[in-house]
């Protein structure tokens, strides 16, 4: 027991992403996607999404479905000061300092030196001449995260130094990677780009790959879970894998510590009051900054949950009718879109702290949590107060 308690933060990791290819669960369609990015010359690709829906590590477990010894991998995060020079010296750096100083070098004979000037050096030719260099021995992967931080202003240079890349067939890819609601956001999308560039967009998860890594994560530790339970867990997650993983380790523990080997409702309903408690300080104050009212009989709390759980697409975007269904079934009265209209609206204003997003025209908006993280925080609080009739659960399990 004492030594699954402790291998329980290896099969369930909240805050890392995934780094082996045992416990990556599901995203089939995107691995594809990915995978044929990466075996096909010419081709980069872009993996775009939410924030914690499992971007990072799909790129991470990318390179163990190509069978190719020969990779070089690169791996960089952009950072907010970050201008297209310093993000290629990065990741030319690198090269340097990891197993593969054979292929290094490169900053001293080739790069211009940069002191005394505020040019850019690093150009798109230079990189491919680079990559052409690394190619004659490896097949480069270079993996840029975080690519949304990256100012504005680089983005063209960007998108021509794909389509450079791609117009050459260089030997090995880019993978770009970016919280974004679409491409576009993120890079200039002319044609010539569009044909480099797989778009490889991460949607939530669906229940079922929620299951998945929830059973993964009980196999590994060699337990068990309650049919019930596991399709409450993939509710309360929302298709957020990192509430999943959250999930799965305080109720693995929580059984483990009652000696069991099976994750039962019971130990679920305590795992989310754990997972509540731990939850970030910024969240919990902002839930409680959207709902706050001097009126006890004010509806925002109950407004905010049936958002939470209004059945959204797989963007995580949802419109007021949406919100209704919820509301009848956790109040169970009848409400309708009017009489919680304006509670739509104070959510997605500053006072309430724009706890949601609102997008799209008038009569036609559609709302979404401004941090995805919230939605469950608010869905397992509900919980944890026993404002969700079980009948949701069964419903919407699948
Ligand atoms: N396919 C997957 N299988 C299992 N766990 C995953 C998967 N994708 C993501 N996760 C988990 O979800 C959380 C967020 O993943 P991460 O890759 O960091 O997301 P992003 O890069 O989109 O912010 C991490 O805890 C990670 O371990
Ligand atoms: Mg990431």
């Amino acid at each position: 027991m004492q030594q699954k308690l402790m291998d329980a933060g290896r099969f369930f990791t909240p805050s890392a992403p995934i780094d082996e290819r045992s416990l990556f669960a599901g995203r089939i369609e995107q691995l594809v996607q990915a995978v044929d990015a990466v075996n096909q010359k010419g081709q980069h690709a872009m993996i775009f999404g939410d924030r914690g829906v499992g971007k990072t590590s799909l790129a991470n477990v990318l390179s163990s479905f190509v069978p190719n010894s020969n990779i070089l991998p690169i791996r960089v995060n952009c950072d907010t000061g970050d201008s297209f020079d310093s993000l290629w010296r990065k990741v030319f750096s690198e090269v340097q300092t990891n197993d593969h100083t054979v292929v290094g070098g490169f900053l001293e004979n080739t790069l211009p030196k940069r002191e005394d000037a505020d040019e850019e050096f690093v150009t798109p030719e230079i990189i491919r001449r680079q990559m052409l260099r690394w190619g004659t021995r490896f097949t480069p992967r270079i993996v840029v995260d975080e690519f949304d931080r990256l100012d504005d202003r680089y983005r063209p240079i960007f998108a021509d130094t794909i389509k450079t890349l791609s117009d050459h067939a260089v030997n090995g890819t880019v993978v770009l990677i970016g919280v974004a609601d679409s491409v576009d956001q993120l890079i200039a999308q002319h044609e010539s780009v569009q044909r480099a560039l797989v778009q490889v967009k991460m949607p939530r998860m669906s229940p079922s790959e929620v299951k998945e890594i929830i059973k993964k994560g009980l196999d590994g530790l060699e337990m068990a879970i309650e049919p019930l339970a596991l399709e409450r867990i993939a509710v309360l997650a929302q298709g957020l894998p990192h509430y999943a993983h959250l999930l799965g380790l305080h109720a693995s523990r929580t059984a483990l510590l009652s000696n069991s080997l099976i994750v039962t409702v019971e130990s679920l309903e305590d795992a989310v009051r754990r997972a509540i408690e731990g939850a970030q300080q910024s969240i919990r104050s902002a839930v409680h900054k959207a709902t706050v009212s001097p009126r006890k009989d004010n509806l925002f709390a109950d407004v905010l949950l049936s958002c939470a759980l209004a059945k959204n697409d797989d963007m995580g975007t949802f419109a007021a009718q949406d919100v209704r269904g919820p509301m009848q079934k956790i109040t169970g009265r009848p409400y309708d879109i009017p009489s919680f209209a304006q509670h739509l609206n104070e959510f997605s204003e500053p006072k309430r702290g724009n706890i949601l997003k609102k997008a799209g025209a008038s009569r036609r908006f559609r709302y979404s949590f401004s941090n995805p993280l919230m939605q469950p925080y608010v869905v397992m609080k509900g919980f944890a107060e026993n404002k969700i009739p079980t009948s949701f659960f069964d419903q919407h399990g699948e």
